[in-house]
């Protein structure tokens, strides 16, 4: 379990994050999305004791990363975001060092290796120079680096960044897999990944968490919203107030598309609001250029979530 509270980091007056606060339950796979520079290392760096946070507390698995901190870095395994491999090394020769870094018992070591290479599907490679690995097949080496204490919470930073679309399958059927087991947070640039392997979702932007929901929650959010696009002539802050009023309508965003108003209407998929949107505005004698459906994608969301001005929170 992680229970991250209110965590800031300051780099000089510049605030990488504010107030991250965050609860992932045992076993459950969660998704950390943010656009680049929104502060997803940061926490990450901070809840594995590499970085201190400014103000806030996280406890990991009941260890407490300030009062504890020995403990609490026990518990996690670490994927950053560069993996700092040794290239001259076998794979089963860095595991080794790794597990003796980790202050594991030589036996321990030994027997968990095997496991983390069948895990990771690493066989064929578990004697090769890592110098000599592949990138995906580098990323599993991280992996296998970090669940080979047996941590209970797992922080993985971009683990498929890279990787070629059929390595890709298999690197998240693998970390699909250590959910149930572990605790785990992920990040990513990559949304459909999110569907495919989490639990539950967290957006930070510019620093601050702006949703935190399970991944169906966000995608029926997505489905249950469509957009009628309308291209009227008339006042357009009178249009956009008389559009607001209608039921089933959630947002209505305003354009001057090239000397045209056009209104972006998000509304209930329940119901074709197109009749009645037309009827308003033939009877308030506005001239109607256009209307017409349009959908609103993952990326919609998640652009919207993310772009400052229209954060809904
Ligand atoms: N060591 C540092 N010194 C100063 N500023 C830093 C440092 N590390 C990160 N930052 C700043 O903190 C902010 C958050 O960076 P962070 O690396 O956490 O973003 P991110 O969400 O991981 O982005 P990306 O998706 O690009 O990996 C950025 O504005 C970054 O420039
Ligand atoms: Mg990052």
């Amino acid at each position: 379990m992680i229970e991250a509270k209110n965590l800031t980091k300051f780099y000089g007056d510049y605030p990488a994050i504010e107030n991250v606060s965050f609860t992932a339950e045992d076993g459950e796979v969660i998704g950390f999305l943010g656009p680049n520079g929104a502060g997803k290392t940061t926490t990450m760096r901070i809840l594995t004791g590499f970085t201190p946070a400014t103000s806030g507390t996280a406890v990991i698995a009941g260890y407490d990363i300030q009062s504890n901190s020995l403990e609490a870095r026990g518990s996690i395994g670490y994927l950053p975001e560069t993996v700092p491999l040794y290239t001259d090394m076998t794979v089963r020769e860095y595991l080794k060092f790794m597990g003796s870094l980790k202050k594991m018992d030589g036996k321990k070591i030994q027997s968990r290796i095997g496991d983390v290479v069948d895990l990771c599907r690493l066989e064929e490679y578990a004697d090769s120079m890592i110098g000599k690995l592949s990138k995906g097949y580098r990323q599993r080496v991280g992996i296998a680096q970090a669940i080979l204490h047996e941590p209970p919470v797992l922080v993985l930073d971009e683990p498929t960044i890279g990787i070629d679309p059929r390595q890709v399958v298999e690197t998240r059927q693998i970390i699909k897999s250590l959910g149930g087991d572990h605790t785990v947070i992920l990040s990513t640039h990559i949304l459909p990944e999110v569907s495919m392997i989490c639990d539950r979702v967290l957006i930070i932007d510019q620093g601050q968490i702006v949703a935190m929901d399970k991944t169906e929650n966000l995608s029926s959010k997505l489905g249950d919203v469509t957009q009628i696009i309308m291209n009227v002539q008339g006042p357009a802050t009178e249009i956009t107030r008389v559009i607001e009023q209608v039921s089933g309508v959630k947002n209505v965003s305003f354009t001057d598309a090239g000397g045209h108003n056009q209104f972006i209407i998000e509304c209930d998929p329940a119901e074709d609001l197109r009749t009645e949107l037309t009827r308003l505005t033939v009877e308030h004698g506005w001239g109607l250029e256009e209307i017409r459906t349009g959908g609103l994608s993952l990326e919609d969301i998640f652009l919207r979530l993310t772009t400052s001005e229209e954060t809904e929170k």
